[in-house]
């Protein structure tokens, strides 16, 4: 397998640049290469808000398109108008706990959406994968790659103190992460079958500013700034290993262009905290920044009922990205989990935006066709 080089000028979709992580991406891709021209292509769902990016909205090299995965026809259009060359994958419903109670909107997105982009970039792409475009050979535009972001989770649950490898067998266990392993093998099954470059990444859990207020850290930080009740899930025992989404971006980076076609790279921090010990750290933390007593956020704390079919641990081992691209995390949690906190706290507007009635109306009407 070839290793993909990086060429001048690069015509990136990324979709689901909306969203928590994408945001990331497409902020960084903007930032440090404006000689690329960057797509980003999602459908603005309760989870996709372009006030996260306002900082990169008027950028040159950056254009937004409200479309949904699903819809090859608009996707096509996007793959034929902007002559993308490279895909970076992120678009998915993304909640464990929303796949339990609506498992076939993350069939949709997740599986349906997948492959709608991977027969479009297919279509798009197949003179240069059949070596019939006059750029279909040696380094630069002939170059396409299919990079598909997916997550730690396909790996199933730890029961020892194992981590996940990239040759674990996948064992999902929740309809989110059935979704993404399907979403998984239909990319390696296109790069099998039809000779698709692609590259995949599973990656660990992320934390930091901009992410929706109903994964576990941004949910504690605006419950306790509202002194609501923080609700942990059975006895708070499980263990998830935390990354920072800006070192995500960046190994998304490096993945992009470094990475081997064919190849999967694990992504995580080494970075392992049980929820109860994580929600305690951040009542500490809360306390000091809102001048609360020592132990005041604390007593909020409240156990509920366990998720259905909680998986028990997730724990990565990096090694294989950190010794063939040569990227680690670039700052510790204690660093990251403050900064985190910080933004929250800045921009509490944000927090009851995008947690308000208003906030789904506006995009409604803003972006209705
Ligand atoms: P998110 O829910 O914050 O954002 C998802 C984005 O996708 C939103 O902007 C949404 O509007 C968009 N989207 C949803 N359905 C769409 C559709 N049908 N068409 C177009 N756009 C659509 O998710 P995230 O946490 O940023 O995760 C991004 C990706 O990274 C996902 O593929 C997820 O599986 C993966 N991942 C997430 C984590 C994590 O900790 N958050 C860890 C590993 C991998
Ligand atoms: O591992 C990567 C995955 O991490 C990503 O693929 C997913 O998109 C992302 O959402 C995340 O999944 P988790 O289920 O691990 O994240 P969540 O923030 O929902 O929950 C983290 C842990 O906290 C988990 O053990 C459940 C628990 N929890 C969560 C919530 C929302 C609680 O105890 N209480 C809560 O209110």
């Amino acid at each position: 397998m070839q290793r993909n080089t990086l060429s001048a000028e690069r015509r990136i979709l990324i979709t689901g640049g909306a969203g928590f992580i994408g945001s990331h991406v497409v902020r960084r891709f903007v930032k440090n290469y404006p000689q690329y021209r960057i797509i980003n292509l999602d459908a603005l769902t309760y989870a996709g808000n372009l006030e996260n990016l306002r900082d990169v909205e008027k950028a040159p090299n950056y254009t937004f398109v409200k479309a949904d995965i699903c819809d090859a026809v608009a996707v096509a259009m996007v793959f034929t108008e902007h002559a993308i060359d490279g895909v970076i994958h992120l678009a998915a419903e993304s909640h464990v706990d929303r796949s339990i109670s609506d498992p076939m909107a993350f069939v949709t997105t997740n599986v349906i959406g997948t492959v709608t982009l991977l027969n479009v970039a297919r279509e798009a792409w197949k003179d240069r994968l059949s070596g019939h475009s006059p750029l279909s050979s040696g380094e630069g535009r002939g170059e396409v790659r299919f990079y598909h972001v997916s997550t730690d989770e396909v790996y199933g649950s730890l029961h020892d103190d194992s981590l996940f490898l990239e040759s674990t067998p996948y064992d999902p266990q929740s309809p989110y992460s059935a979704s993404k392993a399907a979403s998984d093998h239909f990319v390696r099954a296109y790069g099998n079958t039809y000779k698709l470059p692609f590259v995949v990444s599973n990656c660990s859990n992320n934390y930091g500013s901009h992410h929706f207020p109903e994964k576990l850290i941004p949910l504690m930080i605006n419950n306790i700034r509202n002194n609501k009740p923080l609700p942990v899930y059975g006895k708070g025992e499980n263990v998830r290993d935390w990354l920072w989404v800006e070192d995500h971006a960046s190994a998304i980076d490096a993945v992009f262009h470094k990475g081997v076609n064919g190849e999967t790279y694990n992504i995580g921090g080494h970075n392992e905290w049980k929820n109860i010990d994580l929600v305690h750290l951040l009542c500490r933390i809360m306390d000091q920044k809102l001048g609360r007593a020592e132990g005041e956020s604390a007593k909020l704390i409240t156990y509920v009922t366990d998720r259905a079919g909680h998986d028990l641990r997730y724990a990565i081992d990096a090694s294989k990205i950190e010794r063939d691209l040569g990227w680690k995390p670039s700052i510790t949690f204690e660093v990251g989990l403050e900064r985190t906190v910080d933004w929250y706290l800045a921009n509490t507007e944000w927090l009851d935006h995008v947690t308000s009635g208003a906030y789904l109306r506006y995009y409604e009407v803003q972006y209705a066709r």
